[in-house]
């Protein structure tokens, strides 16, 4: 059996899917590694370091994605590239499934055997495959630290012979996996942090954090069995909003976090909200690829707004594409043993385990 990658489309993804250190964890299950060349050459690493590890490098793309009994990546490939694989191949990672619906439902057609990795179900035994915690985690943090750069006060309180400066105030808005990680990223830097989400279960979390949650009446009600949020209602909006406006005028920094899964990010920071914050405020949208949080978000740029600056990017994971990938390579390698007969050594696409199941394109 062989698994195969090629790189990426550098302008947008820098993260690879296979790191030297899970080759390993592959050949010992019995896989045969085959990568496109130079491909970690971006993050420092050489061909040389795959090739001591027993991973084959072929200069030819084509070759890697028609030679592969399965291939693992980050996006989908494009059109040229996936019309080489072929019946009985499989394809692994971040697919994209609401917005290339028709596209991968013609590939399953064909008999190719596509998992997207977003479909994952958030039970205990795929939390160690879990690509949108693992990425999202790393996202939280970034945002905080990238929105903290950008932020021309102190963070800390400092208590000086000159005078006293005052803690920054964050708000983060989605209290997820992205969202617990920024609040604790902020809190270690010494920002005074505030959060607030539509599940009420998430209250609790935040306050194991340090944060102070800011509770919206009928929160309760708002999440899916399977622990996402659920669109609110427009009465919910309302008192929503009439809290965060009041809030925000006293916030320096906010993080907006906030998703409903296959939908447009719901927008909670409205105009009017943003021209009563204090200039000099940031706002970072990690929302901002799925339409953003905010009225005046726009990717991979930051917008001033009555001196405060909005910023989004469309991937912060590339940069700390090293770490994310570290975890998504063991993610994708956690899936594939997973889905891996070890005894008549071949996949094994068993629709009765949920995890496979639910990520299998259909
Ligand atoms: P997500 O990325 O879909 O959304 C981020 C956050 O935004 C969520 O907390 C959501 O409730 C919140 N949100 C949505 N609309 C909002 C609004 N209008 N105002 C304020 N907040 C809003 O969610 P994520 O981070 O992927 O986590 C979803 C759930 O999955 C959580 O309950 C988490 O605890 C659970 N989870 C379970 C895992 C497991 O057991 N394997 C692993 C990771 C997460």
């Amino acid at each position: 059996m062989r698994i195969g990658s090629i790189l990426e489309n550098q302008a947008f993804e820098k993260r690879i899917s296979v790191t030297p250190e899970i080759v390993k964890k592959y050949t010992s299950l019995g896989f045969e590694i085959l990568l496109s060349e130079n491909y970690g050459l971006h993050l420092g690493i050489k061909d040389e370091q795959y090739i001591e590890l027993g991973a084959k490098i072929s200069k030819d793309e084509i070759e890697v994605l028609n030679s592969s009994d399965i291939i693992v990546q980050l996006g989908i490939l494009t059109d040229d590239k996936i019309s080489n694989i072929r019946e009985n191949q499989t394809l692994i990672g971040v697919l994209n499934p609401y917005e290339n619906r028709e596209k991968l439902q013609s590939l399953a057609k064909k008999k190719i055997n596509l998992f997207s990795l977003e479909l994952l179900p958030r039970i205990t035994r795929a939390q160690s495959m879990d690509i949108l915690s693992s990425q999202a985690n790393l996202a939280g943090y970034k945002a905080v630290i990238e929105s903290f750069a950008n932020f021309e006060k102190a963070i800390p309180m400092m208590m000086t012979a000159a005078g006293t400066v005052p803690a920054a105030k964050v708000l983060v808005v989605g209290a997820g996996v992205a969202g617990l990680q920024a609040i604790a990223t902020a809190k270690r830097m010494g920002a005074i942090v505030f959060a607030t989400d539509v599940r009420m279960a998430s209250k609790e979390q935040v306050e194991s954090l340090g944060g102070k949650f800011l509770s919206v009446e009928g929160s309760e009600n708002l999440e899916t069995e399977g622990g996402y949020a659920k669109e609110a209602s427009d009465d919910f909006k309302k008192k929503q909003e009439e809290l965060l406006s009041e809030t925000l005028k006293k916030i320096d920094i906010v993080i907006c976090t906030a998703l409903i899964p296959g939908k447009k990010a719901p927008l909670i920071i409205k105009e009017n909200m943003v021209n009563n914050m204090q200039a000099g405020s940031v706002i970072y949208d990690l929302a901002a690829i799925q339409g953003g949080n905010t009225a005046f978000t726009e990717v991979d740029k930051i917008v001033v707004n009555n001196g405060v600056r909005i910023m989004g990017e469309s991937n912060i994971l590339n940069k700390l594409p090293i770490s994310a990938s570290s975890l998504y390579a063991k993610n994708l390698f956690n899936f594939v043993d997973n889905l891996f007969d070890k005894e008549n050594k071949k996949i094994n696409i068993n629709l009765e385990d949920e995890i496979i199941e639910k990520t299998l394109i259909k």
